[in-house]
């Protein structure tokens, strides 16, 4: 039983959640897979009405009782503090200890192909972006806020365990997944005391890993040759932010941000039962709640359609998976396109397209 939570949030996220929820079932019942799904209402509608972002104790709840957490997207411009999306999504991210946010980028055809002398099989990495730590941590505050002597810090914070672990996270995905390059990115000339950290454990880990193949780049130089040659790469580590710019530049090579997924995991998770062999993940695509677009039904549930791909894969329906995956193929083949994309289907017709390439 795949006991999954779902959070479909605002905007968009409650559009393609939907979209993405029937194909879920639709593949359940298609491979077998028995689905216990509990949809939760917590984003900008709940937040306004009653004040609850995440009801206390929640997190606890979801470690005892739901092997996996679906997360459409969470962001309203009624709430300009991002309160809410915090609580919702950074709070999850932190507090279930989810070090790795891990981002496929291949590119499904050469029709979505960005880049001038470059086909789609050139572009087909994933990124392993450290999600605990970093900038995003919240250490910092203001002096004389409001003033002209004003002073605002955020503290970039990086440990020995949080950097090692991510490292070893990428190297093992390599191993295990047959890629042959992990490329770590950083900024250790400017940043010379937490980057020289990167620096150091790249260098040691690398070491048990011998048949990879190493590579570094400064952050600035990888922005570069993502878009130069971005058939260089197999395997991305870097920083939380670093890695959450970098993922835009990979989504905007997959052909956009409504093709893109993600998994926020914890692959060391101790308490891991055969139904979750990677613990406890948090899968959502990488977009945002696309205010612009929210409610015309024009939103691309691709990117959210791959995260439950994502998601059976790490819970281990590895067939149920590849089934989904070949059915966003069979309809971007078909050319069956978004706005987004360049073409005038709706969420619907796409939703129904990957349902019909299903069977
Ligand atoms: N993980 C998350 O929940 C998440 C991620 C990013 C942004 N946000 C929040 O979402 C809100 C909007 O942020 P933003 O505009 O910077 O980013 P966004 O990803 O929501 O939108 C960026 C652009 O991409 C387009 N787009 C995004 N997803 C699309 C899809 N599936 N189909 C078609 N077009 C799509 C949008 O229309 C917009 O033009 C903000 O409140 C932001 O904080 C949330």
């Amino acid at each position: 039983m795949a006991r999954i939570a779902v959070i479909a949030g605002d905007g968009i996220g409650v559009e393609v959640t939907a979209a993405a929820l029937e194909v879920l079932r639709a593949t359940g019942v298609k491979h077998g897979v028995p689905l216990d799904i509990e949809e939760l209402d917590y984003g900008a509608e709940r937040y306004l009405r009653d004040g609850t972002t995440m009801p206390a104790g929640e997190i606890d709840r979801f470690r005892r009782e739901i092997d996996a957490i679906f997360l459409g997207a969470v962001g309203d411009p009624r709430i300009p503090d991002m309160r809410h999306a915090r609580d919702i999504l950074l709070a999850t991210r932190f507090e279930l200890d989810l070090y790795v946010n891990f981002r496929p980028v291949r590119c499904l055809s050469d029709a979505l192909c960005p880049l001038k002398r470059k086909t789609a099989a050139d572009i087909d990495f994933v990124v392993f972006r450290e999600n605990t730590e970093g900038a995003y941590v919240g250490m910092g505050g203001n002096f004389k806020k409001g003033t002209p002597d004003e002073v605002a810090t955020n503290e970039d914070v990086n440990t020995r365990k949080g950097v090692e672990r991510i490292v070893r996270a990428a190297f093992a995905y390599a191993v295990e997944h047959g890629r042959r390059r992990v490329c770590m990115a950083d900024k250790s000339n400017a940043l010379r005391f937490a980057h020289d950290l990167w620096q150091r454990v790249f260098t040691e880990v690398k070491k048990d890993y011998p048949q990879i193949e190493t590579r570094h780049l400064f952050i600035d130089a990888l922005a570069m040759e993502l878009i130069r040659g971005p058939e260089a790469f197999d395997v991305i580590v870097t920083n939380n932010m670093f890695g959450d710019i970098i993922t835009d530049l990979g989504a905007a090579l997959q052909g956009g941000m409504g093709l893109a997924a993600s998994a926020n995991i914890n692959p060391s998770e101790a308490l891991r039962r055969p139904s979750r062999p990677n613990g406890i993940g948090l899968f959502e695509p990488v977009h945002g709640s696309a205010p612009d677009i929210a409610g015309k039904g024009v939103a691309n549930p691709l990117a959210a359609i791959q995260t439950v791909a994502l998601m059976l894969e790490n819970l281990g329906y590895e067939g149920a998976a590849k089934d989904i995956a070949r059915a966003v193929q069979t309809v971007v083949n078909a050319g069956v396109f978004t706005p987004d994309l360049g073409g005038s289907a709706t969420t619907a017709k796409t939703r129904d397209r990957v349902l019909a390439a299903l069977g």
